[in-house]
């Protein structure tokens, strides 16, 4: 496995160590507006069934690295892969996003949840960052993901995404201590998830809290930051001799920066409503920090997408510990080459924020 690494600025950066310039990659970098990532989900015929072969899986995982010069690439896979092994039946529906059969309404539904077995259940996962592993040849390292337990309980009560998040809010309202039971629940699988990612070859994780940022700070604490910060205490930090650093992601996080700095987390992933410098300057240099351009920025032309890189990357400042990103997800949309001239100006701009 430990082909050596020839890229590691992804992983030195996070772990604020000194690298020659500000390592990038993009959130959802292997996805629908990149024509070759649509050509092969035609050829698997739907989304699941991509996501569920591994060969398939690993081809457009390396699709955004044939393209641009990124830092890393990302398991191609999704976060809703647990509920789904938990029984809840996932699909998707056209323009609407991912859905579930069955869905948690009930203190006894969620005593019922099985612990689905990785390997068994979901052994295309880690079978997918093997081949990846391969296929990288240690051009760049691979980075794992989940959601995290807030995030996947949004959808398995929800029943598929949501606007005001009404039923589950309710529950944490209502019935905290079954939403308690959830989270334990889901904090046990979880772990057991990204530790088999870890062993099959996942060089850092990302915890994705898509729907943190829509909680009162008394809950985000309690069902959101708390369960995050005991999957953290579960996970293998090291791997073949290298730390395995893990990105703390809240989409509207930012109000509580210093208490997820203090999860044990080695970087926080940033949204674009917070100024970097400004976070920068709130955590100290307690972690790395990932982000945060707005993804609706790569809609400009590629002139003043260059523009708002240097801001970015002149707001962080000088010295190591910055990962270049977007505040969330690319969407479908975007020019590849806006793309582009996003990582271009990053390899062009980020140097001198390096010497010395
Ligand atoms: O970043 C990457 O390149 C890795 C791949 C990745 C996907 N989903 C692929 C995907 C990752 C990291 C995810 C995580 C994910 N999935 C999240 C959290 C991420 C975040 O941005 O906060 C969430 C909330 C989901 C659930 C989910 N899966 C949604 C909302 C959707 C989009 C539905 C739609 O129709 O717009 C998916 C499907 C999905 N996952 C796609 C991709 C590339 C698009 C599916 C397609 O090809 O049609």
């Amino acid at each position: 496995m430990s082909s050596e690494l020839q890229n590691d600025r992804l992983l030195k950066a996070l772990l604020r160590q000194p690298v020659d310039r500000t390592p990038v990659w993009m959130m959802r970098q292997a996805g629908r507006y990149l024509p070759e990532y649509r050509a092969t989900r035609e050829r698997a015929g739907s989304f699941v069934k991509l996501m569920q072969n591994p060969d398939m899986a690993c081809e457009v995982t390396l699709q955004p690295l044939e393209r641009f010069p990124l830092d890393a690439a990302i398991l191609f896979s999704d976060i809703l892969t647990i509920p789904d092994a938990m029984g809840l039946g996932l699909y998707f529906v056209k323009g609407e996003g991912p859905k579930f059969e069955r869905t948690i309404a009930s203190a006894r539904d969620v005593d019922a949840l099985p612990r689905p077995d990785i390997e068994d259940e979901l052994g295309y996962v880690p079978e997918a960052v093997r081949r990846i592993r391969k296929a990288l040849d240690g051009r760049v390292p691979l980075i794992g993901f989940s959601g995290s337990p807030w995030t996947l309980a949004t959808y398995m009560v929800e029943g598929g995404a949501s606007k005001d998040f009404a039923r589950i809010k309710g529950m944490a309202w209502e019935d905290p201590d079954s939403l308690d039971r959830l989270m334990d629940h889901l904090v046990a699988s979880i772990s057991d998830y990204l530790n088999a990612q870890i062993r099959a070859g996942a060089q850092a994780i990302q915890i994705f809290d898509t729907w943190g940022g829509v909680l009162t700070p008394t809950h985000y604490r309690r069902f959101s930051l708390e369960p995050m910060t005991r999957i953290l205490e579960n996970l293998i930090r090291e791997q073949d001799g290298r730390r395995v650093p893990v990105i703390l992601f809240t989409k509207g996080g930012s109000p509580w920066l210093e208490a997820m700095a203090e999860t044990g987390c080695d970087a926080l992933g940033l949204d674009w409503t917070v100024d970097i410098g400004e976070a920068r300057r709130r955590v100290g240099d307690k972690v790395a920090l990932q982000g945060n351009l707005d993804p609706a920025a790569l809609n400009a032309s590629p002139a003043r997408i260059r523009e708002a890189v240097a801001e970015i990357l002149s707001s962080y400042g000088h010295g190591s510990g910055h990962i270049f990103n977007l505040g969330h997800g690319i969407t479908p949309q975007i020019p590849p080459e806006h793309a582009g001239a996003m990582i271009d100006a990053v390899v062009r701009l980020s140097p001198q924020y390096h010497q010395g």
